[in-house]
């Protein structure tokens, strides 16, 4: 694989979360498409609040605020001896844990940073902190760099033609350019993607107020349909392939991602679509088995019973699973930035961590 573009020539946004003397820097994705606000923060609890309320969402962006969490933690604390700082990380560390449950990258960021913090117990205090800003950087400029890579993995294997998308895995949803984000915008590039679907993506939307906006930003051809609208036009004969993101992939290749991209895998099959999912290696949880061991985050039954800010329901209990699960036989194939994982997966993930 070749890399052809720079992440400069695949999109005009800036990154989506950011970190600058002391600040976390985030898009507000709650205010889009109606405004666009970069927002800052300079308390841990804030980030962690973010996180929670989804002023940062996407696997992969959630992962980077975390890290950068930390990092503000390091740059504002007032610990005066190692032992407070240690005690002062570890509630810092808790804070933005105890945020979004499903999303691996949160916790695989988290804890690269604290392993690094271990590592180094017997280092000064002003080095610790300068280690914990930088690994905070590097983790962010990783994404982008990995994002980069999918993106050219993936435009070599999707076929020319029409695509469906499904949530937001663009450049909101990572540091920049996107998991799905990247490969449509290189095929975008190459002249070999003639229209991206996008599905609303109810109760939060990602799909109708952020893959929109970004996506037509860009300049890429997009068509946005309600949820309901996707057996038909795959039916139709309008989709040549889906390409969705992942919070989670296990071991066997199950995975989650946004709520009804199982309901698309399903509805590929029958169609005869290839169906990929396309994640950097953070997102690859391979110390769990099988999708039935992702914790699934259930969200505040507002989300269903209101749309964009109206109520639309009379008050009856709602179920609100913001993730599912897609069973590993539905998948096509897996775009990482260490190349395709084909099936059979549970062999081939194996193979590919063994071989790092
Ligand atoms: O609840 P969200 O908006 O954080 O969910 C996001 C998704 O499900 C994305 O598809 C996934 O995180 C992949 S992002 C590159």
């Amino acid at each position: 694989m070749e890399i052809k573009y720079k992440p400069e020539e695949l999109t005009k946004l800036p990154r989506s979360v950011d970190y600058k003397n002391g600040k976390v820097y985030m898009i507000d994705q709650r205010l889009l498409p109606k405004e666009f606000k970069i927002v800052e923060f300079t308390k841990v609890e804030d980030v962690a609040t973010a996180i929670k309320n989804m002023t940062v969402r996407g696997a992969p962006a959630i992962g980077a605020a975390a890290a950068f969490g930390l990092a503000l933690y390091a740059e504002t604390t007032k610990a005066k001896t190692k032992e407070e700082f240690f005690e002062g990380f570890e509630k810092a560390y808790e804070t933005l844990k105890n945020t979004r449950p499903t999303a691996v990258n949160l916790f695989w960021a988290l804890n690269r940073i604290k392993k690094l913090v271990e590592e180094n117990r017997e280092s000064s205090l002003e080095e610790i902190k300068k280690l914990i800003v930088e690994e905070a950087k590097k983790i962010a400029n990783e994404d982008v760099e990995a994002n980069l890579r999918m993106g050219h993995y993936g435009a070599e294997v999707l076929p020319e033609g029409n695509l469906l998308t499904h949530c937001n895995a663009g450049s909101l949803a990572t540091v920049h350019l996107g998991t799905v984000g990247a490969v449509v915008r290189v095929m975008h590039k190459e002249g070999i993607l003639k229209l991206l679907w996008l599905d609303e993506t109810r109760p939060v939307l990602q799909g109708a107020r952020l893959s929109a906006w970004e996506y037509s930003y860009d300049g890429l051809n997009v068509k946005l349909i309600a949820d309901n609208a996707a057996a038909f036009v795959m039916q139709q004969g309008m989709v040549d392939a889906i390409i969705v993101g992942a919070d989670r992939i296990v071991a066997n290749g199950d995975f989650a991602n946004k709520i009804g991209t199982y309901m698309l895998a399903v509805l590929a099959k029958e169609h005869g679509i290839p169906f990929f999912t396309v994640a950097p290696l953070s997102t690859i949880d391979m110390n769990l088995k099988s999708g039935r061991e992702i914790p699934i985050e259930e969200r505040s039954p507002e989300e269903v019973l209101t749309c964009g800010g109206c109520r639309i329901a009379p008050d009856v209990p709602v179920y609100n699973p913001a993730f599912d699960v897609t069973p590993h036989r539905y998948l096509t194939g897996i775009i990482t930035d260490r190349g395709i994982v084909w099936p059979p997966f549970k062999r081939n993930l194996k193979k590919l961590f063994s071989s790092l």
